[in-house]
C-alpha cells in the first residue's frame, strides 16, 4: 500500500485540490515524534486564501480516512502529521519482504540496460596505492548495486600500461636489471629501478633522449622492448591479483591503455571530420570553450605522440561498439575532474549517438591518506596496500583469538577485509578521508565488523530457536512496541535505499542505512526477549530477526562484505 497516495487522496477530497499536487508536498518528518508523514498546509494558503492553521484544522475535521490505516492525525503549527497504524506498518513490511525473502531488495528496474563500471585501473610497474584501493572498493560495490537492480553490468579495469615511464623502465632494466631478483616483491624493485633511472635522466640529458627514443621503439613494436614491457606487465598483474583476491574482486575485462594505441588514428580522423581539430604550436587540439571548458583537450603532441585523453577517447568508441552501453561510469579520484570534463566534451565530436555521450559519468572521490601523513610513491615511502590488508586480517585474528570460533582464518579474513571495505564506504565518497585502520576495526564503532557482528547475532538467535516461523501464521497484532515498529519501518526502506545509492552512485547511502538498522536491531534485541513463553509473540519477533538477518546480509553483500558464520 502506498501510504502517501492514501493520504493525498483523502486530503484532495476535502480541499478539492489535485491529488498529484498534494502528493508532491507530503514529506517524511525527520523526527519520529512528528508522525510518519506530514503535510505542510502553508503550501495551500495562497490557493485557499486561509491561514495554514485553519487549513490544517479544517482538513483534520473533515477528512475521511480508514482508522486501520491511519491511526492518528495531529495539527502542529500548520502541519498535519499522520501516524500510520502500527499493525499496518508491520503487515506492510512483512508482506513486502515475503514477496522476495532471501532476495530481498532486488529489482528488475534496470532490465535491458547495460552499465559499464570502470574502476581500479592501477598503473603497472607502480605501486597500487590507497587511492587505487578506494576506487577498487567503490567500483566493486557500485557494480554489485547496479546488478542487484537488474542492470546488465560489466566491470572494466583500464590499466595504465602506456607512456614514457615504460621506456624509462626499459632503459633502467637494460642498465641494472641483473642486480635484482624479480621473483619477490617485483613492484618494489621496478619502482626502485624507476627512481634510479629518473635520477640519471635528471643528471644526464642524453639518457633522457635515449628514453624518448626507446618509447618510440616501443610504440613501433620493437621486439625487445615489447618483451620487457610484457614482463613488467605480468609481474605487476601478479601483484595486483593478490590484492584482488584478498578483496574477492573479479573483472569482466582488463585492458590496458596500450590496447587502444592502434585505435587512436580513428579518433584523430573523426575529430578532423567534425572540423573540431585545430593546430596549435604543432600540436593537435580541440577547443572546448563553447562547452564552457577553458583548457582545450590535447589530442596529439607536437612530436606526434598521443596522450592519456586520446586513449580515453578511443576507449569510448570501442566500448560503445563492443557493449552498446547505456551508462559508462569512471570511478577515478577527483584530481582527474578536468581530464574527464575534457574527454566527455570532446567525445561529443566523435559522431557517436547521443545516448553514449550522455551516458558517460565521472564518479569521483576525495583524497585519502593514512594518519601518519601523506604517502608518496615518488619518494618511495608508500604503504603497500597488500600489507595494509594483511595487517587488517592479522589484527582481526588477534581480536577473535580467544573466542569459540571454528574457522578462525576465514573469519579473520572476512572481518579484516570487511573492516577495510566499510571504512572506505562509510562516508560520502567525495569527502577527504584519513584511513584509520584501528578505528575501522572497532567492533563497537560504526564499522563493518559491528554490522557483521549484528548479522551474526541474528543468525545465532535463529539457530537457537531452531526454526524460521511460517510467515502465514504471524500475528501482526503482537507487534506493537516502539522498537519493533521502528525496525520494520527501516526494513521496508531497503529497496528505496539501494535505488537512491544507485542514482547517486553512492554506496555510503547503504552503509549508513546498515549502521542504523544494526543499531536498531541491537536495541530491539536488548529490550525484547525474542525467545519467550508466548509462542505467537516469539514467532513475530523471530520473523523480524530473520528479516533483519537477510537485509543486513544482502546489504553488506552490496558493499562487497561477507558475513562470517560466527564472530
Ligand atoms: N591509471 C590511472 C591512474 O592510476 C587511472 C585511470 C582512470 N581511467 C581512465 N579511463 N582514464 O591514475
Amino acid at each position: 500500500m502506498d501510504f502517501k497516495e492514501v493520504i493525498a487522496d483523502a486530503i484532495s477530497k476535502v480541499t478539492n485540490i489535485n491529488k498529484e499536487e498534494i502528493k508532491q508536498y507530503i514529506e517524511v518528518p525527520k523526527e519520529e515524534s512528528n508522525g510518519d508523514y506530514s503535510f505542510p498546509c502553508f503550501r495551500l494558503a495562497k490557493e485557499l486564501k486561509q491561514s495554514p492553521v485553519n487549513i490544517a484544522n479544517n482538513i483534520k475535521e473533515n477528512i475521511k480516512i480508514d482508522e486501520n490505516t491511519i491511526s492518528k492525525i495531529e495539527v502542529v503549527n500548520g502541519f498535519l502529521n499522520f501516524y500510520i497504524a502500527k499493525t499496518k506498518i508491520a503487515e506492510e513490511a512483512i508482506e513486502k519482504f515475503n514477496t522476495q525473502k532471501e532476495e530481498y531488495g532486488k529489482s528488475n528496474m534496470g532490465e535491458g540496460k547495460t552499465v559499464l563500471v570502470e574502476f581500479s585501473s592501477p598503473n603497472i610497474a607502480k605501486p597500487f596505492h590507497i587511492g587505487h584501493l578506494k576506487t577498487t572498493i567503490i567500483g566493486n560495490s557500485l557494480s554489485k548495486i547496479y546488478k542487484y537492480l537488474g542492470f546488465k553490468t560489466i566491470r572494466l579495469n583500464h590499466l595504465g600500461d602506456y607512456g614514457t615511464q615504460f621506456a624509462k623502465l626499459i632503459e633502467g632494466y637494460k642498465r641494472w636489471g641483473s642486480e635484482y631478483d624479480f621473483s619477490t616483491n617485483p613492484i618494489d624493485k621496478l619502482a626502485e629501478l624507476y627512481v634510479r633511472i629518473n635520477q640519471l635522466c635528471s643528471e644526464d640529458e642524453s639518457v633522457l633522449e635515449e628514453c624518448r627514443e626507446t618509447f618510440k621503439k616501443l610504440e613501433e613494436g620493437d621486439e625487445y622492448c615489447l618483451e620487457l614491457w610484457n614482463k613488467f606487465k605480468e609481474l605487476s598483474m601478479q601483484e595486483f591479483d593478490k590484492i584482488y583476491k584478498l578483496l574477492n574482486i573479479e573483472f569482466d575485462s582488463i585492458k590496458g591503455e596500450a590496447f587502444y594505441s592502434d585505435k587512436m588514428q580513428e579518433v584523430i580522423d573523426l575529430l578532423e571530420k567534425s572540423g573540431k581539430l585545430e593546430e596549435s604550436q604543432g600540436a593537435k587540439i580541440v577547443n572546448l570553450e563553447d562547452q564552457g571548458i577553458e583548457t582545450p583537450c590535447i589530442i596529439q603532441k607536437a612530436n606526434g605522440t598521443s596522450i592519456y585523453a586520446t586513449r580515453d577517447l578511443a576507449a569510448i568508441l570501442y566500448r560503445a561498439r563492443t557493449y552498446d552501453f547505456d551508462k559508462c561510469i569512471y570511478v577515478v579520484g577527483e584530481e582527474q575532474t578536468l581530464h574527464f570534463k575534457q574527454v566527455f566534451a570532446t567525445a561529443k565530436y566523435l559522431g557517436l549517438d547521443k545516448k553514449y555521450t550522455d551516458g558517460l559519468e565521472h564518479v569521483s572521490y576525495g583524497m585519502i591518506r593514512l594518519p601518519e601523513g601523506k604517502m608518496s610513491s615518488r619518494k618511495g615511502n608508500f604503504v603497500k596496500v597488500e600489507d595494509l590488508l594483511n595487517e587488517a586480517i592479522t589484527k582481526s585474528k588477534e581480536i577473535i583469538k580467544d573466542r569459540d570460533i571454528e574457522n578462525k582464518d576465514l573469519v579473520s579474513k572476512q572481518v579484516g577485509i570487511g573492516a577495510v571495505i566499510f571504512e572506505d564506504l562509510a562516508e560520502s565518497r567525495i569527502k577527504n578521508q584519513v584511513f584509520d585502520l584501528k578505528e575501522a576495526l572497532n567492533f563497537n564503532g560504526e564499522t563493518g565488523p559491528y554490522i557483521q557482528y549484528m548479522a551474526v547475532r541474528t543468525k545465532s538467535v535463529l539457530d537457537k530457536a531452531g526454526y524460521i516461523p511460517d510467515e502465514k501464521i504471524i500475528n501482526f497484532n503482537k507487534i506493537t512496541d516502539e522498537l519493533s515498529i521502528r525496525i520494520l519501518k527501516y526494513l521496508s526502506n531497503f529497496q528505496n535505499t539501494i535505488i537512491s545509492s544507485m542514482e547517486k552512485n553512492e554506496p555510503s547511502i547503504i552503509s549508513k542505512y546498515l549502521i542504523d538498522l544494526a543499531k536498531t536491531f541491537s536495541s530491539f534485541y536488548n529490550e525484547n526477549k525474542i525467545l519467550c513463553d508466548d509462542k505467537e509473540l516469539q514467532d513475530a519477533r523471530l520473523y523480524i530477526t530473520y528479516m533483519t538477518k537477510v537485509t543486513l546480509t544482502n546489504g553488506l553483500g552490496l558493499l562487497g562484505i561477507e558475513v562470517p558464520e560466527k564472530m
